[in-house]
């Protein structure tokens, strides 16, 4: 369903996944994944850099744009990527409209109380906000690694604070990413949004993981949370090594795929 009224907060978990693409997204919406995320985890997965800060706006719209061809009638949510919201908040505003006309319905940003102000600026704008706290991937290079955060009780408390406001400044449900499943659970229960986790416990509103991890698609980065449904990535191996020995050995094209 197309609708923002899938984040509500009720006894049935949100199930997302990312979709960068007519594929990923077409695959999730037709098995019933209820709304999607376009990444910036995608210039990991699909470019395979070491993290997410070389993905530009151009990158996110082309593949909102994919994303939508695949699932035209499904909630999308776009990530901001790196400076594209930091800068100056009329950068932000302009850089969010330009997702939503390319076809997301909602834009994430990464960050906790410091984003507030700029959440407020967005809904002003009708922008629907999801917010991102926890482990920010845009915030690598401060992390140093990517680790759970939140284990201290000062980072609990700021968690804590920042989904408080993220709320009140408008945000309509918050991605908790890697954090202790008891104070995922904390925040949960002290906020009326939805909480969509990942890698944080069973306690959330909602569950989200990268596509090509639920498949398998994907072999640089295997976090511990992350659970494979699926091993993609061997079946294309050996898809792949089957058709180049067929070439080799003159079995294709066979009459049947002579075209
Ligand atoms: O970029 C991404 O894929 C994300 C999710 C994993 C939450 O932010």
């Amino acid at each position: 369903m197309r609708s923002i009224n899938i984040f509500k907060k009720s006894n049935r978990p949100i199930v997302m996944t990312t979709a960068y693409d007519y594929v990923s997204a077409r695959t999730a919406s037709s098995a019933g994944i209820e709304a999607l995320l376009v990444g910036d985890s995608l210039g990991m997965v699909l470019g395979g850099a070491e993290n997410t800060l070389n993905v530009s706006m151009e990158e996110m719209i082309l593949h909102t744009k994919y994303a939508r061809s695949g699932a035209p009638d499904h909630f999308i949510v776009s990530d901001m990527p790196f400076l594209s919201y930091k800068i100056s908040p009329a950068e932000a505003v302009r850089n969010a409209g330009r997702l939503i006309r390319e076809g997301a319905d909602a834009v994430k940003i990464e960050g906790g109380t410091e984003v507030c102000r700029l959440i407020k600026k967005l809904v002003f704008a009708d922008i629907p906000v999801m917010g991102h706290i926890g482990l920010t991937p845009q915030g690598i290079l401060k992390f140093g690694r990517y680790k759970k955060i939140g284990k201290k009780e000062v980072d609990k408390k700021y968690l804590l604070r920042s989904a408080v406001e993220m709320e009140k400044a408008g945000a309509f449900a918050i991605v908790l990413e890697n954090i202790p499943a008891s104070t995922a659970d904390e925040v949960t229960k002290r906020i009326g949004i939805p909480t969509i986790g990942i890698g944080s416990g069973p306690g959330t509103d909602g569950q989200i993981l990268v596509w090509h991890d639920v498949l398998g698609f994907y072999d640089k980065l295997k976090p511990k949370f992350a659970k494979n449904y699926k091993n993609l990535w061997e079946e294309a191996v050996d898809g792949l090594k089957r058709f180049a020995s067929e070439i080799k050995n003159g079995s294709f094209p066979d009459e049947e795929h002579s075209g």
